[in-house]
């Protein structure tokens, strides 16, 4: 019998998704069928009603700080359903000390304050927006599952890669987090590839003269779903991007591809975890309006700091090579 392809790996969630998973989870979603996930018997927060007024806000583009519990901000933000684009980078509940925020809930209550600020950024969401989320392997399964189970689709499940970890013995070295890329409508979403293509391994590694023969981007890939290379690891006390007195800063160059990727300018990006202030930073110098939610208010002062006055301080580093080899053929330096 002759083998069957399948050539239909260009769809979200490639091979890793199969045709239709996509529109039955919406359907799923709305045929009242239920995931039941840890944390569901929790009862679910109520936000406080109330006229937010931003801590700190700037014009051109609009740019404005929240300083609160991100569940209740998001529930009286009044841009709910026009927010384009999400990136939330939550607090872990690995007891990291924060200025204000208690990092050491119960496992199901951990789980409900998530699915709770979870459901707070899809109602935020527009009907063409895209939510993503840093997790670490812990949660990263609820997550997905709570996001499919509120008819989201999965885009993407990407992977930060960092070679800078916390050495151990007991187990494999932790090197990683979740990226994980959720749209509420797959067919209508902002997507430009063209923004953050990277130089191919064919073109860096190989010299391979077909992609330089390509009619447009010669040389040039959409990165692969593995992120790591130059500019891209974790944010060390050295790093000149570094604020001090925030924990788990996340690189410029990461936030630039969410970005540039997912969001035009003029849209508007929203951060409800902002610590240091990286995603609204970036929104800003990309000319994106921006709304970042922070719980403590020290935290948000330095963030505002950033964003407002310092600004990127890590710019064009997008279309460079991510390969992990030398030049094939190229020859040992004398020394
Ligand atoms: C992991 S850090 C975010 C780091 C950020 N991505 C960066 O690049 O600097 C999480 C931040 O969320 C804040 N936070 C924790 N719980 C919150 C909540 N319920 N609402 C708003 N902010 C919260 C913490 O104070 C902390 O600054």
């Amino acid at each position: 019998m002759a083998e069957q392809k399948n050539t239909l790996f260009d769809r979200p969630g490639g091979y890793a998704m199969p045709a239709g998973a996509g529109p039955a989870n919406r359907q799923d979603a709305t045929s009242g069928e239920t995931i039941v996930l840890g944390g569901d018997s929790e009862p679910v927060h109520q936000a406080k009603p109330g006229v937010l007024v931003p801590s700190f806000e700037a014009a051109d583009p609009d740019t404005r700080v929240y300083t609160g519990d991100c569940r209740d901000v998001l529930a009286n933000l009044p841009d709910r359903g026009e927010v384009d684009l999400i990136f939330a980078d939550p607090p872990f509940n690995w007891d990291v000390p924060y200025d204000e925020w208690q990092d050491n809930m119960s496992r199901s209550q951990y789980e409900r304050f998530t699915y709770d600020w979870l459901d707070g950024c899809i109602e935020a969401l527009s009907p063409t927006g895209s939510l993503w989320v840093n997790i670490p392997d812990d949660t990263a399964a609820e997550i997905v599952l709570h996001l499919k189970r509120r008819g989201l689709t999965m885009i993407n499940w990407c992977i930060w890669h960092f070679r800078f970890g916390q050495c151990r013995h007991s187990s494999f070295i932790m090197s990683k987090v979740h990226v994980l890329y959720f749209a509420k409508d797959p067919d209508n979403r902002t997507w430009n590839p063209d923004e953050i293509l990277e130089q191919s391994d064919r073109a860096s590694i190989y010299n391979d003269a077909r992609t330089m023969a390509k009619d447009s981007n010669k040389g040039m890939r959409v990165p692969m779903d593995v992120w790591y290379g130059p500019y891209l690891g974790r944010i060390q006390g050295n790093n000149k991007e570094r604020r001090h007195g925030h924990h788990n800063q996340i690189p410029e160059a990461y936030l630039e591809r969410v970005i540039r990727s997912c969001s035009n300018e003029g849209d508007l990006v929203l951060d409800p975890f902002l610590g240091s202030g990286t995603t609204v930073t970036v929104a800003r110098a990309l000319s994106r309006r921006g709304i970042g939610i922070e719980y403590a208010e020290a935290t948000a002062a330095s963030a505002w700091e950033r964003i407002n006055e310092i600004g990127m301080v890590r710019t064009g580093t997008t279309g460079g090579s991510s390969a992990i080899h030398p030049t094939r053929g190229r020859k040992k330096a004398k020394s």
